[in-house]
């Protein structure tokens, strides 16, 4: 245990699952998946917790649907993905009756849903973040868990000196926080690339 890396692994004790040859293949291809640090908190807190059915906004291929599925062992899980080729990888790498893969965007999928959503797990666009919570807000009620991991974009989302797309982003994002902090009972964590957590007012 001689880096905070190998530090970290050995006291992750909740992590419900881990595949780092999927993480490999993904982050060769420019998909990042969630790192352990998020996964271990997460195993963390939605354990327990009474989770029956969850959207995921950005499926990428498939990692973090596996992570929730066997986290949440009730849950029945929405995941969508608007790039074909890793929509079709997702849904070939996890295949189970609780889970059902969309290829379409976040925006089209949560405009047509009308089942209550338990966790929504915002993982897609950043600049969409905004977008995707108001179109889910009304079927969220009161105790339903938003999660939303890179609220930081590495950096883009704060810094100073940024061309215009990433203005663009900032102001997205800041949009979504402000948002999110007034209908959820929330935390903005400084893991990994940060992640918004909140509890539904
Ligand atoms: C960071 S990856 C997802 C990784 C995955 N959640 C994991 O941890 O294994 C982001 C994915 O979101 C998809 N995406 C981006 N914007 C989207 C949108 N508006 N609707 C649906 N999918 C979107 C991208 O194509 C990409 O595959």
């Amino acid at each position: 245990m001689n880096s905070r890396k190998n530090f970290l692994e050995y006291y992750q004790r909740n992590l419900v699952f881990k595949d780092e040859a999927l993480r490999e293949a993904s982050q060769a291809t420019g998909v990042s998946v969630i790192s352990n640090e998020i996964g271990e908190f997460i195993s963390f807190y939605l354990n327990n917790k009474d989770i029956y059915e969850v959207v995921e906004i950005g499926s990428g291929y498939g990692y973090s649907t596996k992570f929730l599925h066997i986290l949440l062992p009730e849950a029945r899980i929405h995941s969508v993905e608007r790039y074909f080729p890793r929509y079709e990888r997702a849904r070939e790498y996890l295949v189970s009756e609780r889970v059902e893969f969309f290829n379409m965007s976040g925006e089209d999928y949560l405009a047509k849903r009308k089942e209550k959503i338990d966790l929504l797990f915002l993982d897609g666009s950043k600049p969409h973040y905004v977008h995707f919570l108001e179109a889910a807000l009304p079927l969220m009620d009161r105790g339903a868990i938003l999660l939303a991991d890179n609220i930081f974009g590495r950096g883009l989302s704060y810094e100073e000196e940024v061309d215009k797309r990433h203005r663009t982003m900032q102001r997205r994002i800041r949009e979504f926080l402000d948002l999110a902090f007034e209908e959820f009972h929330a935390s903005l964590l400084p893991i990994d690339d940060g992640l918004f957590i909140g509890e539904k007012l």
